[in-house]
């Protein structure tokens, strides 16, 4: 059993950890190829233009694509960021990973779906057919296409960002406040659905409802668990307080009781 475990833990780990490292060579190997290639084209010619070129992608319905599919990466990457952190909340990997591996794998995945949220927007600047400017694509309800629900995109990424953020401050902020920070997550989690719901091209497929339906559903069932074990750990603190309380006062007595007898004798 301990062998097991003992096996079972480093190969999860390392299985992991290869999977995210190769994204993250792949995404950094596509930044440097489009750097380079900036640098050596002749100067003058705009960066959409450079970026249009070198990708070869130069029909209107491209860049909707790729739009619509990283929104789709970012949205399943950042919802299992959420339920990942549901998990490590209510300790269900606590006999299989290390904790401090979680906590890394939770960080890492909110940072991948951000990152492909950032290419969802950033695409938006190039789209040949529905183009939005920089301020359109930074503040909310004022975009050119379905502003409210656009809007509420760009709320939910805001509310993620800084979630995200504060995994780097964690030492400095008090539990508490990480705490409700991170609960953010939540309204962040229902917005980025609707969200993808109500703008996306894609909302009327049966596939992609069914992904909208299936995250919900688990992370209805997570939060739910989560709430019940978190619930739990608080009585539970409450109760041993309590009892650490009665032993104190017990003890108190005992001793106040015995100096009295040896006062009378
Ligand atoms: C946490 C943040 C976000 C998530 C998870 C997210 C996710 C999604 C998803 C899943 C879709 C539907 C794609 C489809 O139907 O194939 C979508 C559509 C869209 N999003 Fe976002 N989004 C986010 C933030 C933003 C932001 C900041 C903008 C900025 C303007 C934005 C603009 C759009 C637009 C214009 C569409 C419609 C594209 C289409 O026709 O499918 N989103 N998004």
């Amino acid at each position: 059993m301990t062998t097991n475990t003992a096996l079972k833990k480093p190969f999860i780990q390392t299985a992991i950890n290869g999977i995210l490292t190769l994204g993250m060579i792949v995404v950094g190997i596509i930044t440097v190829t489009f750097g380079l290639y900036v640098l050596r084209t002749s100067p003058g010619t705009s960066l959409m233009e450079q970026a249009r070129a070198l990708l070869s992608l130069d029909s209107t319905q491209t860049w909707w694509y790729i739009t619509r599919a990283s929104g789709l990466m970012g949205y399943l990457l950042i919802w299992f960021s959420m339920i990942w952190g549901f998990a490590v909340g209510s300790k269900v990997f606590d006999p299989m990973l290390e904790r401090m591996f979680s906590y890394d794998f939770h960080e890492h995945l909110s940072w991948l779906g951000l990152a492909f949220v950032g290419l969802h927007v950033v695409v938006l600047l190039f789209d040949k057919f529905q183009p939005f400017t920089i301020w359109q694509v930074l503040f909310p309800f004022v975009a050119p296409y379905r502003p409210f629900w656009t809007g509420v995109g760009i709320m939910s990424f805001y509310m993620f960002l800084l979630v995200t953020a504060t995994f780097y401050l964690r030492a400095k902020l008090s539990k508490q406040t990480f705490r409700k920070v991170h609960y953010l997550s939540i309204p962040a989690y229902l917005g980025a659905t609707l969200h993808g719901l109500f703008t996306g091209t894609d909302s009327p497929l049966f596939a992609v409802d069914m992904v909208y339906l299936i995250t919900f559903l688990v992370t209805v069932f997570l939060f739910g668990y989560w709430a019940v074990t978190l619930y739990q750990r608080k009585v539970e603190e409450r109760e041993k307080a309590l009892a650490a309380a009665v032993k104190r006062h017990k003890e108190r007595y005992r001793g106040s009781h015995q100096r009295s007898i040896t006062r009378a004798r």
